[in-house]
C-alpha cells in the first residue's frame, strides 16, 4: 500500500479544519508553503494547487499546520459517494481504508463506521461529503502525530460524571500525540477546575497537582489529599494548590512531578512563562501539553515565538494541533525528546 501511494501524483491537495478556521489554516499554510494557490473552498474544507507546473505526491502533505485537521491528496469531486469510493480504490487498491467525514451540523464531522484505525505507514482514503451530492475524493499516509480517526474526528463521548467539555480535549490530545501514562506519573495542570482533565488523567492512572483558586468538582475531590506530602502509591491521588500559577512554588509541587499542562485562560505568553517556571522548579518534568486560548486564531501566525520558547526549555520533539473538539483554541505539545 505504502509502496503504491509513492507513485501517487495529484494537481490538487484538500485540508479538512474546523468550521471558522479556515483562515488561520490559509495564513498557516501561506507561512510554510508560499508556493501553493488557494483554489476551491467551502465551510471546513480548503483546496490548495500548485503555483507551478509540479504535481503533489504524499511527501507533499508533510506541512506544519496545527488547523489542518487532515490533508489529503485530492481525487477530485463526485456526484455520488459510490463514485467518490470508486477514485480512492482505484488510487490504493481494494481493500483499501476508506473513511467518511461530512459537513453536518455546522461541524466537519468523522463518521464512526467500526472500521480499522490505520496503522502507520498505511495509505489512507477519505471521502468529504459537503452536500448530498457533492462528494471529495481524498488520500493521505497514516503517520505519527495525525489522527488515525475519519476526519480527524475520534467520535469521543463525554462521560456523564465529567464537570466540564476539558475531559474530551485532553482525551482527543492523548489519542492524537500517542501519550501514555502510568502510576509513576504526576501531572500538574495549572487552570485546574472544574476538573474536567483531572478525572481522565485520573481514571488513566496518574496522579494530578491541580492549581486554581476555584473550586474543584465533587468527583475528582473523591481522589483528593490535604497535604502534598500525603501522596501515596497504592491509588493515583489528587492534589489542590488553590492558588494562582504564579503564586506556586517548588514546596507545592514536591519531587516526581513528570508532565506540565496548562488548560488556564490566560495569553500564550504567560502560560508559556509559567511552563518555563515550572520546569525549572521540576527539572523531572519530560512533557508539556498546553491549551492555547487566543483572542483571535491569526495569532497562530506567531507560532514559531511559542516553538522557540520551548526548545529554549529544552524540548525536543514540539508539535502543535487543533482538535475537533477546539474552538478558538489550539494544543502545543513538547516532549524531551
Ligand atoms: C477553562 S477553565 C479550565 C478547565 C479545566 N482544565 C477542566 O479540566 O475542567 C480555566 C481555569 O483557569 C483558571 N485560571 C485562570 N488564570 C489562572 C491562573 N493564573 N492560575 C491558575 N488558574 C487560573 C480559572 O480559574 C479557570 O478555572
Amino acid at each position: 500500500m505504502a509502496f503504491m501511494m509513492k507513485q501517487l501524483e495529484t494537481g490538487f491537495v484538500f485540508a479538512l479544519t474546523n468550521p471558522g478556521s479556515e483562515k488561520a489554516l490559509k495564513l498557516e499554510v501561506e507561512m510554510a508553503r508560499p508556493d501553493w494557490r488557494l483554489s476551491y473552498q467551502r465551510r471546513g474544507f480548503v483546496t490548495f494547487k500548485s503555483s507551478g507546473d509540479e504535481l503533489f505526491s504524499v511527501e507533499s502533505l508533510n506541512v506544519p499546520v496545527a488547523c489542518a485537521r487532515r490533508f489529503c491528496l485530492s481525487l477530485g469531486k463526485s456526484a455520488t459517494r459510490e463514485e467518490a469510493v470508486e477514485k480512492i480504490v482505484g488510487a490504493l487498491g481494494e481493500g483499501a481504508i476508506v473513511q467518511q467525514a461530512r459537513f453536518f451540523d455546522r461541524k466537519m464531522q468523522g463518521v464512526q463506521d467500526g472500521g480499522d484505525l490505520p496503522q502507520v505507514g498505511d495509505g489512507v482514503g477519505t471521502v468529504v461529503e459537503l452536500s448530498e451530492n457533492e462528494f471529495w475524493s481524498g488520500v493521505h499516509r497514516h503517520d505519527r502525530f495525525l489522527s488515525a480517526y475519519p476526519a480527524g474526528d475520534p467520535g469521543l463521548v463525554m462521560p456523564v460524571e465529567s464537570p466540564s467539555r476539558a475531559w474530551l480535549k485532553v482525551e482527543e490530545a492523548v489519542r492524537f500525540f500517542g501519550i501514555e501514562f502510568s502510576a509513576k506519573d504526576i501531572v500538574v495542570e495549572v487552570g485546574a477546575s472544574p476538573g474536567g482533565v483531572v478525572l481522565a488523567l485520573l481514571n488513566r492512572g496518574a496522579s494530578v497537582i491541580g492549581v486554581d483558586p476555584a473550586k474543584m468538582a465533587e468527583v475528582v475531590m473523591a481522589s483528593a489529599i490535604e497535604n502534598r506530602e500525603d501522596a501515596r502509591r497504592d491509588r493515583p491521588w489528587f492534589y489542590h494548590c488553590r492558588k494562582p500559577a504564579a503564586l506556586v512554588s517548588k514546596r507545592d509541587l514536591g519531587t516526581g512531578v513528570t508532565w506540565f499542562m496548562s488548560d488556564m485562560n490566560q495569553s500564550p505568553e504567560v502560560v508559556l512563562k509559567e511552563c518555563a517556571r515550572f520546569r525549572k522548579m521540576c527539572p523531572s518534568i519530560r512533557g508539556a501539553l498546553m491549551t492555547l486560548k487566543l483572542t483571535d486564531l491569526l495569532d497562530i501566525g506567531r507560532k514559531e515565538e511559542w516553538f522557540s520558547a520551548l526548545r529554549e526549555m529544552g524540548f525536543g520533539t514540539i508539535r502543535m494541533q487543533q482538535f475537533s473538539a477546539h474552538h478558538k483554541e489550539v494544543v502545543l505539545m513538547g516532549k524531551v525528546c
